[in-house]
């Protein structure tokens, strides 16, 4: 079971995804953490964000939508009050980070190369670029390209770098990050959705439109993991709407490495690891390992 991403050994192919598990802690008294491949983290900025406000999240057929607004705590109260107990756990902890412009990318990422106890760095390039109209980074080869030099420059741990689904060419934006620098992607982000309150007659969410995730999104992500498959020569990370073993496994034959478990984390916060003990077993059933199916679906 174990895979090897971007230089970070992972005991099983199976992580959670960022901003559905917290800071990791949250969830200890539910779910054993040294059962995870990794930890992701909730998005950090260099400073702390308030995030939107409520109503925030919404349900939908098959899904939730949300519009957090990227609330976090931000780099530094992260290092000084969640690592200290993040460290004490047998699971690598990945940092996701985002930020306003490519200056506060590099500054976050600099900040978290130089304390003990943090694995890798995930890079979320789905947010605008306020210095350069609002550009979403991941939506833009070139934009996506800078951000992630810069954090490359910025930092020597592993890279991953987190693709936005909004895009025609999924393959364009894994050949940018590579050529930038990146260890390793991770794919994909919500997708925009929006849901109106017929009796308020108005949309649910107070930012009107948010990021649709869950099984909703699943046959989406699976194509577009099969797509960057096609172009990447570094591992892949699939995430979108897993919830079992079986959607786990639709995303390593159609090419990724390791997986993400987010939404499901909200129905059930065992979710992720009866997903990494649901890939053993068909692993042990069919005499394979988690490396060998990467891609099965692709021979
Ligand atoms: C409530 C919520 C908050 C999220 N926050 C972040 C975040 O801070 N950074 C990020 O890169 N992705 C964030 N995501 C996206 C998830 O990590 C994941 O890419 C997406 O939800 C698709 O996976 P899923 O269908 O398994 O949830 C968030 C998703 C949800 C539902």
């Amino acid at each position: 079971m174990t895979v090897d991403i971007a230089g970070i050994r992972l005991k099983n192919p199976v992580m959670t995804a960022s901003g559905t598990f917290g800071y990791g802690l949250e969830f200890s008294p539910y779910t054993a953490l040294d059962k995870l491949g990794a930890i992701i983290v909730k998005g950090l900025s260099l400073r702390p964000r308030p995030g939107n406000p409520g109503p925030r999240i919404v349900e939908t057929p098959c899904g939730m939508l949300n519009a957090i607004g990227l609330q976090n705590a931000g780099v530094g109260t992260f290092i000084k009050e969640k690592l200290p107990l993040l460290r004490k756990i047998k699971t690598p902890v990945i940092a996701n980070i985002f930020g306003e412009n490519i200056a506060d990318y590099a500054e976050a990422a600099s900040m978290l190369d130089s304390v003990d106890g943090v694995a890798g760095l995930e890079v979320n390039i789905s947010c605008p670029n306020v210095k350069h109209g609002g550009i979403v980074f991941g939506t833009d080869p070139n934009e996506a390209h800078r951000v992630v030099s810069a954090v490359r420059a910025a930092t020597g741990l592993p890279v991953i770098t987190k693709l936005s689904p909004n895009v025609t060419d999924i393959r364009v934006m894994v050949r940018a990050v590579e050529e930038a620098g990146t260890d390793a992607v991770s794919l994909i982000n919500t997708i925009p959705g929006m849901v109106i309150d017929v009796e308020k007659r108005r949309p649910a969410i107070a930012n009107r439109i948010g990021g649709l995730s869950g099984p909703a999104i699943r046959p989406i992500a699976v194509r577009m993991v099969w797509e960057a498959a096609s172009v990447a020569n570094t591992p892949l990370i699939g995430i979108g709407g897993i919830t079992t073993a079986r959607d786990a496994l639709e995303f390593i034959m159609a090419g990724a490495a390791a997986v993400q478990v987010g939404t499901a984390n909200f129905l059930d916060p065992d979710a992720a690891v009866k997903v990494a003990e649901g890939i053993r077993d068909y692993a042990t059933k069919h005499k394979t390992s988690a490396a060998e199916l990467t891609g099965a679906a692709r021979r």
